[in-house]
């Protein structure tokens, strides 16, 4: 019989993602509301090894709704990857009583958290904060929508100069293993060409792509680049675009971490709302180990292990989705 959950912890963890303040807030309100006692843990799993853990109350979350990055503050914490470094998180855990952990983060952070509960039986429960959206059981991670609409402003703003100068210009988005934000910024803003990791672009199809759009003298164009693309990012396109098409006005842009601030779209606090809450009912129902996740807008609980090894499966329809409505 599984061990009655009453004092849990929260932290955040890996990249920073808007909409992790609402989930924050989410979790400490269902855990006082189920007379638990919530544990606020800073700085992500270099809090639990450092023993930075504060008690939350109601107004400890009061007026961070609306707020971008995380009062918690995240981190990178290289000791956890150790058995000594996770030795000291438990015993950091059980000096304050705590039976069981929320860790908001990316697949890095799901990872420490199968593991710790592996090694130590606590139960973990993960919610997927990432601008990423690289996360398999969920159709959305908390920040994507934001960082998503933040990139689209972003562009949009830029086709103003492209199309005053009749330019082409290659805009860079964030993304190192994952092109969902390019995607769906991409298609957002009618891209003539979108590259992503998951899908491979050789050079003859980029080149012949804009070398026909010129031929027929549509000289504005916009290819958005993914950073973890094959090609290396806007840069390399960049170089590779001007040495192929001289006659082209080209410019690269790297919006970088402006995707990953700002106040979170309503999507990402209702969606960050939802999972806190339902993070806190999974461990009052003695579930262990897995991630709430939307599918289909119903709450889905993945094992970690499946959130962080399966891929969603890429939707090659999208790309020529682009190739059609960029003619
Ligand atoms: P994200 O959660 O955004 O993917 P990272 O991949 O940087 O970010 O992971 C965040 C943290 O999770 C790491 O700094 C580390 O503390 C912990 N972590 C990641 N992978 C492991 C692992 N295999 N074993 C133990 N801890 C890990
Ligand atoms: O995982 C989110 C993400 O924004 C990636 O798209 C990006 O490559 C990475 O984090 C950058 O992380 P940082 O600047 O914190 O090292």
């Amino acid at each position: 019989m599984a061990t009655k959950v009453t004092k849990i912890g929260v932290l955040t963890s890996g990249g920073d993602s808007p909409g992790m303040n609402a989930a924050i807030r989410a979790v400490v309100r269902t855990g006082i509301y189920h007379k638990m006692e919530v544990f606020g843990v800073f700085r992500g799993y270099s809090g639990l090894i450092d023993n930075d853990i504060q008690p939350m109350q109601s107004r400890s979350v009061a007026n961070i709704i609306q707020r971008g990055g995380t009062i918690l503050k995240t981190a990178r914490c290289p000791e956890f990857y150790t058995p000594e470094g996770r030795k000291k998180a438990y015993d950091n855990l059980t000096r304050h009583g705590i039976n069981g952990l929320v860790v908001i983060g990316g697949d890095g952070s799901f990872k420490g958290a199968q593991i710790f509960s592996q090694e130590y039986d606590i139960p973990c429960i993960g919610l997927p904060g990432t601008i990423d959206k690289d996360i398999a059981g969920t159709d959305f991670t908390i920040g994507f929508d934001t960082a998503v609409n933040t990139a689209v402003e972003a562009i949009d703003k830029i086709r103003d100069t492209m199309d005053a100068h009749d330019r082409l210009f290659i805009v860079e988005v964030m993304g190192r293993d994952a092109g969902y934000i390019a995607l769906h910024s991409g298609i957002a803003t009618g891209a003539e060409t979108i590259l992503i990791p998951e899908a491979k672009t050789t050079v003859e199809d980029l080149i012949g792509n804009l070398t026909e759009k010129e031929k027929r003298k549509k000289l504005v164009n916009l290819v958005v680049v993914a950073e973890g693309d094959d090609f290396g990012g806007g840069n390399e396109v960049g170089k590779l675009v001007k040495a192929n098409l001289p006659n082209a006005d080209v410019r690269v842009c790297i919006l970088g971490h402006i995707q990953r601030g700002g106040s979170p779209t309503c999507l990402d606090r209702l969606i960050a709302s939802r999972m806190g809450y339902h993070a806190v009912e999974c461990l009052m129902e003695g579930r262990h180990n897995v991630m709430v996740g939307i599918v289909n807008n119903r709450m889905h609980y993945t094992p970690l292990t499946l959130a962080i090894k399966a891929k969603e499966k890429f939707n090659n329809e999208w790309l020529k989705i682009v190739r059609i409505l960029a003619s």
